[in-house]
């Protein structure tokens, strides 16, 4: 298994949960279906309690926390179970914040100037966001012959249909999306549902 947050499955669901006793069942169906990661955004008064009842009854699957919108978000995430963070964008505060909790972490990009502080900064790997709203696959296209060296997750706006498209680029190793933990499929408790949509995910190009 690699150490890289990008190669690990071609898609990261990014869940955004309401409901505490969803966590464990969206997590096992995920992992079902063969995609064992699972981003929870912390933009919900649940998503620390998830954070921590998956890292415990689900130790299979590699559990993340997203949206971290604030240094002290990432020290949060991390005592709640968290082995990965995710920014939408990134301050140099956040960024150190999350430097800070010894874990992997995509900080968030969205123009060649904030892609060109990350790689100053060290990395290498980071999240493009909003990623539909931002230029889409044509926007990575056209930074991949400059920035050869930054890699990206790019998430916002992407659907099943979509995804390839970024998929195919070389300078994106997945992408994230919610389009696998539907809303309704969440609410009708149909954890089937979220297994077949992970299953059509694992035949993504990687
Ligand atoms: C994120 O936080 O990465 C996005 O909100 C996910 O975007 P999507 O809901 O458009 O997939």
């Amino acid at each position: 298994m690699t150490d890289s947050l990008l190669d690990r499955v071609p898609v990261i669901p990014v869940v955004v949960l309401h409901d505490l006793d969803h966590a464990v069942p969206v997590a096992r169906a995920l992992v079902e279906g063969g995609v064992p990661v699972i981003e929870l955004t912390l933009r919900t008064p649940v998503a620390l309690d998830a954070i921590e009842a998956i890292a415990t009854h689900v130790p299979e699957i590699l559990v993340g926390a997203g949206t971290i919108v604030a240094p002290a978000q990432a020290k949060d995430a991390l005592s709640a179970g968290a082995q990965f963070l995710v920014s939408p964008g990134t301050t140099e505060t956040l960024a150190a914040a999350m430097q800070d909790t010894g874990l992997p972490h995509l900080p968030g990009a969205a123009t060649v100037s904030e892609v060109l502080r990350l790689l100053e900064l060290g990395y290498s790997e980071m999240k493009f966001f909003p990623a539909e709203a931002s230029g889409g696959a044509d926007f990575l296209k056209s930074i991949g012959s400059p920035l050869p060296h930054a890699r990206f997750c790019p998430t916002g706006g992407i659907t099943a249909s979509s995804a390839a498209s970024y998929l195919s680029l070389p300078n994106v190793g997945c992408v994230g999306g919610s389009w696998l933990t539907p809303a309704d499929a969440l609410l009708d408790h149909d954890w089937d549902r979220i297994v077949r949509i992970a299953t059509e995910a694992t035949y993504l190009p990687s």
